[in-house]
């Protein structure tokens, strides 16, 4: 099977699926939370190498004040749990979106987390917090006016690569592969330079209960794409 190298995912559900089962919305989370470290093992398993995934958009600061809170407490303790497991796994975390909307505590658990899995050689894993494509591509553009303003670069040589460069994504290959669980089927402001030439891949499952299974149900569906570029068969 041809295993996408690069696995996008927009995991979308916990709500529901926590109040399918009577529960808060902040149990959905959680559940999500712990489901998200079995996937990036199964992810690595599969023979994935890089995994990027949706976590908290710049539209989520909308939610109540309640769930945006035990969101940010879930976050923090993620990052924190996460510097063991990424040890063990040998994965590569970094976070991509706008970290200075986090309270100092979380951007310094988050600059640990990065600092300390650099040099891992296993799965690189993109964590999507504070993150909207056109948000990204504002803060980059922003970057690159002051460069063109100081006289780093020409207008005339800016190129696709030079834009690419100045995403939060810069050293990533584009997502071969994205998911989005829980029946939705929009991009909501993700990823949206870098999916120009992605599948897509929409699944009813929320994503509490997806798990490794379901992970091959997608590579499988992937396989039976026709991928092309340009109406030309083969590679990007
Ligand atoms: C996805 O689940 C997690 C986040 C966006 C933080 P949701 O919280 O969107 O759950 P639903 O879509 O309301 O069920
Ligand atoms: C998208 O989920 C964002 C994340 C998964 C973090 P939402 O449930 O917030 O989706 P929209 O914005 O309502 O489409
Ligand atoms: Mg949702």
């Amino acid at each position: 099977m041809n295993v996408p190298e690069h696995v996008a995912i927009i995991l979308d559900g916990n709500g529901r699926w926590a109040k399918s089962k009577g529960m808060p919305r902040n149990y959905g989370h959680v559940i999500g939370a712990r489901n998200l470290e079995q996937i990036t093992e199964d992810a690595w398993d599969l023979g994935i190498k890089y995994l990027t995934v949706y976590l908290f958009s710049t539209e989520n600061w909308k939610r109540s004040r309640d769930e945006v809170g035990s969101l940010m407490k879930l976050f923090h303790q993620y990052m924190k749990t996460s510097i063991e497991r990424a040890r063990k796994n040998n994965m590569k975390v970094r976070v991509i979106g706008d970290p200075t909307a986090f309270t100092q505590d979380l951007q310094d658990s988050i600059r640990a987390l990065e600092e300390s899995s650099k040099n891992n050689t296993g799965l690189n894993f993109q964590l999507a917090l504070n993150y909207g494509s056109r948000d990204e591509i504002t803060r980059g553009m922003r970057r690159m006016a002051a460069d063109v303003k100081s006289g780093r670069i020409e207008p005339e040589d800016i190129t696709e690569d030079t834009i690419r460069s100045y995403l939060d994504t810069a050293d990533i290959p584009d997502p071969d592969l994205l998911i989005r669980t829980s029946g939705e089927q929009r991009l909501s402001n993700y990823l949206l330079w870098q999916l120009a030439y992605t599948e897509l891949y929409f699944t009813d499952v929320p994503w509490p209960a997806f798990h490794k299974e379901q992970l091959e149900e997608a590579i499988r569906a992937y396989n039976l794409r026709d991928r092309r570029f340009g109406g030309v068969k083969g590679d990007k």
